[in-house]
């Protein structure tokens, strides 16, 4: 009885022990840095639709058994995935002149919203900009802005990392999207 009480009362020091650990103070979090750089784009995509392969920036290259690889289907476009191959510019007028591509792809992740996940980069070969920027991350595209990650770079963005705002500046049927890209970078080189 007494080896008992002796080994209760170790077990409750011990849990006093684990809470008094548990309840210490959290430490305070880090005011976010300002941005060490900014910049915003614009990009064009152009999915094809079966009777647009001169203009198509983007093809559908998975679909669900259901589906087909030519048009977007139903259900939120759950299951596709688009690759795509797009001019960037600086306003958002599709006609001016490119300062580099997004390169990449988004799939449709979720039946009943319509939601997708993206992942691609901004290669640039002028002498404006020279290099590449990586992003990354969940774009629920309902969200009048979503944020993603910038999660690296090249060149003249060696190491960069901060957060994109996405939002969607034009949307015109299941054909053309126009995404501005505010880009936010809080480590630069
Ligand atoms: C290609 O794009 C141009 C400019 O947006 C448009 O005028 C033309 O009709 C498009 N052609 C096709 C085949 O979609
Ligand atoms: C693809 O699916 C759409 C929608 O179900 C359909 O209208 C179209 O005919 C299909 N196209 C091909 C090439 O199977
Ligand atoms: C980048 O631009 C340079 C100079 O215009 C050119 O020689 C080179 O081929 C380009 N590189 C790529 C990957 O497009
Ligand atoms: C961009 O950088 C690459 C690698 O440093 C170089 O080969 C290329 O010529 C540069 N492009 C321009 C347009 O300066
Ligand atoms: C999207 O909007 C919903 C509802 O307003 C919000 O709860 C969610 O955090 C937003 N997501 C992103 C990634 O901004």
């Amino acid at each position: 009885m007494g080896r008992t009480n002796n080994f209760s009362s170790i077990a409750f020091f011990l849990l006093l022990l684990i809470l008094g650990c548990s309840a210490a103070p959290i430490p305070k979090l880090r005011a976010r840095p300002q941005p060490c750089k900014r910049m915003v784009f614009y990009f064009h995509d152009i999915i094809y639709n079966g009777h647009n392969s001169k203009n198509a920036t983007a093809a559908i290259v998975g679909s669900p058994a259901w589906g087909n690889r030519t048009i977007l289907t139903g259900q939120n476009h759950f299951g596709n995935m688009v690759v795509f191959d797009d001019p960037i510019t600086l306003d958002n007028n599709l006609h001016s002149t490119p300062v580099g591509r997004a390169q990449g792809f988004y799939l449709y992740d979720k039946k009943d919203i319509f939601t997708a996940w993206i992942g691609f980069s901004f290669v640039f070969n002028s002498t404006e900009h020279n290099g590449s920027i990586n992003f990354a991350g969940a774009d629920p595209l309902m969200n009048k802005t979503r944020d993603i990650s910038v999660i690296g770079g090249t060149g003249d963005f060696f190491m960069a990392r901060g957060i994109a705002t996405l939002s969607t500046d034009a949307f015109e049927g299941e054909v053309y999207f126009r995404l501005r890209v505010d880009i936010k970078l809080y480590e630069c080189w």
